[in-house]
């Protein structure tokens, strides 16, 4: 394996353009044979951990490894398997002053035949490559990125959680500046680390939906700012408004546009969609400072697939009230079906408040069948680990 590593480092140095041999969706075919175990790739859900499959929340938890690459004198080196959770760092790492970091979330899933699958990492390449070039480090290739996230699955495949537990293994890509530097500017040195842990399923005890604010106090990006990319300032910005709402009973925040506060923006972490049933209509803000969720891209695709009319443009806030249903995005629960969205005296009702939606449902469903290998992956959204 290190050697490996050591061939896609050099490869990658020189900036060649290789044929990785990554390998293709499997056809679905729900009749297909177990895998067993073979020696460079164990099954998956073999590992003793502190709580039953079913029980893991969304925390961090030890695995056997992380993977880490650095940037050293102009060229990413190789990919190691490190067992240790710590990194030792200069003090003068840009990261630590200066907030130059950024990071991806996204899961792999066990499918029955007990083959491991990512979901659409190529989406999360791209869009760490867009956060590196607004920050100023050096781009981790597309290919060396799917390649470091397969090979740190395939070291921690033990604790995928099983297919049928209803968890993933959530993979935490970081890349961030550890050179050195007082002045402000760019540092020379970055480390690449991706971190997996089991995560498990949100909605143990079915979706409920839950009330959101709108968050008037603050801002959680400017126009021309950095909340199109997932960089760490960002979540700092957003960790008081968000603990200000949680203390009114408010799980959820809803951020406007900073500039007007009259066009919806996104939740903390999660992006925007609003249901009109009577027109059809799957609408999402459009906006400059909003992160593209790759979850929202998805559910888009699967909105159109199933006739919906799909609009990605300015939303007035107003136009809450045209929306049956609301949901709120992302890697960690697919869909947050929002019950209301109180804003001052305010307050806008979706459905009963209680019941999760129809058109929710059938999103999320769908969603986590294509993930789980339930149905076919017409879009070819699942790459195979092992
Ligand atoms: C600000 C923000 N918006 C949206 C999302 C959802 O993005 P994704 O679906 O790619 O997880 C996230 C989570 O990554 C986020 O942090």
């Amino acid at each position: 394996m290190r050697s490996f590593f050591t061939l896609v480092a050099l490869f990658c140095a020189l900036d060649a353009s290789i044929a990785f041999t990554l390998t293709k969706p499997v056809p679905f075919n729900r009749a297909m044979s177990i895998r067993a175990a073979a020696a460079d790739c164990p099954l998956p859900g073999t590992a003793k951990l502190d709580v039953d499959w079913q029980d893991l929340g969304f925390e961090f938890r030890p695995t056997k490894s992380h993977l880490k690459v650095e940037y050293k004198n102009g060229a990413w080196g190789s990919p190691e398997l490190v067992s240790e959770p710590y990194i030792k760092l200069h003090i003068g790492a840009t990261a630590l002053h200066y907030g130059q970091a950024c990071f991806e979330g996204l899961k792999a899933y066990a499918h029955e035949d007990n083959s491991v699958h990512m979901f659409r990492p190529d989406e999360n390449a791209k869009r760490l490559r867009s956060s590196c070039e607004r920050t100023m480090m050096p781009v981790i290739p597309e290919e060396l990125f799917k390649e470091c996230a397969r090979e740190v699955v395939k070291d921690n495949m033990a604790y995928v959680p099983p297919y049928g537990s209803n968890g993933a293994m959530y993979l935490r890509p970081l890349l961030f500046g550890s050179g050195a530097r007082v002045g402000l500017q760019p540092a020379d040195e970055y480390t690449f680390l991706i971190m997996v842990m089991p995560v498990g399923d949100y909605y143990k005890d079915g979706l409920a939906p839950i009330p959101a604010l709108v968050i008037e106090d603050y801002d959680r990006a400017a126009p021309r700012g950095v909340g199109n990319v997932k960089v760490a300032g960002n979540y700092v910005a957003d960790l008081l408004p968000n603990m200000e709402g949680k203390k009114k009973g408010f799980p959820i925040g809803l951020y406007l546009d900073s500039s007007t506060q009259t066009t919806i923006e996104e939740f903390s972490t999660s992006n925007f969609i609003g249901i009109n049933k009577r027109q059809n209509k799957y609408v999402t803000p459009k906006s400059s400072s909003v992160l593209p969720s790759i979850t929202n891209k998805s559910l888009m695709a699967l909105a159109a697939d199933s006739g919906w009319k799909v609009e990605q443009r300015e939303i007035p806030v107003e136009e809450l009230k045209e929306f049956e249903e609301v949901i709120a995005c992302g890697t960690a629960v697919v869909v947050t079906p929002i019950g209301k969205v109180v804003r001052g005296d305010d307050v806008y009702n979706f459905g009963d408040g209680k019941t999760v939606g129809g058109t929710t449902m059938e999103l999320y469903k769908r969603m986590r069948a294509i993930q789980n290998g339930e149905e076919e992956d017409k879009f070819g959204w699942n790459v195979q680990v092992c």
